[in-house]
């Protein structure tokens, strides 16, 4: 078992937290603050046990000196501001002696929250090639190291694998309730398991569904990546996202699980057409899954015990079309089916179409949850220390 928040004393001590403040912005407006507010249990016990709290974050990321001033974490240090009942001050350097001096004039229950780690990234990918003079210059900073960026864990960075290989450190409870969560929904023996997949692109989930698919039941795909299975088994798509280079893989695995993947049978097309997928027209782009496929795929929902979701059912954010992945979640929320979501754009949808309250969880990782559900140890998790 890894160490946690809970089994270190913090009177007076200087701790550095990783988080993940990698949250939207635009026109510097944060759009959406869960992976704020998911962060603040753990900063609130650092602030309610008299530490001294420097977090890290990355936000974006920063290839050009551009890159910097649209990616500034100053946002979140006002929000932050808003939610801590505490003096919360912001360091505009990710190092040097301005930097220090914050730190050294931190007292108890003070935060520092210091600008994006990334900016190290410009010129030299410091902190993103884990650099190991820049994660001793960060770890020299602080005392404890907590790790609790659970949505940044599978980066092995300078500012959290690099930092724990020098400090004392533990998972943050966000780490901790994200990988207890989905290690209960992967492994418990409840059937029927159904995996429930969308997005766009086959390539980037093909080692999830290895892992999954023979763990499963069903395997309900929808959304952008149903378009290529579906080509694989010589439909014409017309013009619907087509990942050409896994045709084969597609073809493979249809041979193989026939009877656990369940393709559409029908969707709505950009044109707001309803199609049998056999009559598809050249020009036509599905854009969702369409009414018979709704209840084939709600047919089997209903009778799951366990359901995992990575990946809405089509063009959410459009008007029109996001009947599909409403529908999906309606059923599992009418039925209360233990139900898990991740990866980024459904944990958006969920917000988007109302029941952000209504599953069993909802994961704040994009790609860490996708490695996750692939079977991959996270490195961010890997490097801390064991009780
Ligand atoms: C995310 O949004 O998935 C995390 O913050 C990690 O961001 P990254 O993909 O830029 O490393």
């Amino acid at each position: 078992m890894k160490k946690t928040i809970t089994d270190y004393n913090y009177n007076g001590k200087k701790v550095i937290i990783r988080c993940d403040l990698n949250v939207p912005i635009e026109n510097g407006i944060i759009t959406d603050d869960t992976r704020i507010k998911e962060s603040l249990k753990s900063i609130k016990y650092l602030i309610d046990n008299n530490a001294k709290t420097i977090i890290l974050s990355h936000l974006g990321k920063i290839k050009t000196q551009e890159d910097k001033s649209e990616n500034t974490l100053y946002p979140v240090y006002i929000k932050l501001r808003e939610y801590l009942n505490t003096n919360v001050y912001f360091s505009r350097e990710t190092r040097g002696e301005s930097l220090e001096e914050l730190v050294n004039n931190l007292k108890e229950k003070d935060v520092l929250l210091v600008e994006n780690t990334r900016f190290e990234d410009f010129p030299d990918k410091l902190e993103s090639n884990c650099d190991e003079k820049l994660s001793k210059y960060w770890a020299s900073l602080g005392d404890i190291f907590i790790n609790d960026a659970y949505g940044t864990c599978h980066r092995a960075h300078a500012s959290n694998v690099g930092i724990a290989k020098n400090l004392p450190n533990g998972i943050g409870f966000l780490v901790e309730k994200e990988i207890t969560k989905l290690d209960e929904i992967l492994n418990e023996d409840t059937h029927p398991y159904t995996v429930v997949m969308g997005g766009k692109k086959v390539s980037d989930k093909t080692l999830v569904i290895d892992n999954l698919i023979t763990k499963c039941d069903y395997l309900l795909l929808g959304g952008g990546m149903c378009f290529t299975f579906l080509k694989s088994q010589n439909y014409n798509v017309g013009k619907s996202i087509v990942d050409n280079d896994n045709l084969i893989y597609c073809k493979n695995l249809m041979n193989k699980y026939r009877d656990k993947i369940i393709l559409p049978v029908d969707i709505v097309t950009n044109n707001k057409n309803i199609r049998e997928i056999s009559s598809i027209s050249d020009n036509e782009i599905g854009f969702d899954i369409g009414p018979q496929t709704i209840e084939l795929f709600t047919d089997i929902l209903k009778k799951s015990k366990r359901v995992i979701i990575n990946g809405p059912m089509g063009v959410f954010e459009e008007e029109g079309f996001s009947n599909g992945t409403k529908k999906i979640y309606e059923i599992i929320k009418e039925k209360h089916i233990k139900t898990l979501i991740g990866g980024g754009d459904s944990a958006a949808s969920v917000n988007k179409l109302g029941f952000a309250n209504d599953f069993f969880h909802i994961s704040t990782g994009g790609g860490a949850t996708l490695e996750y559900l692939s079977g991959t140890i996270l490195p961010g998790i890997a490097v801390i220390e064991e009780k």
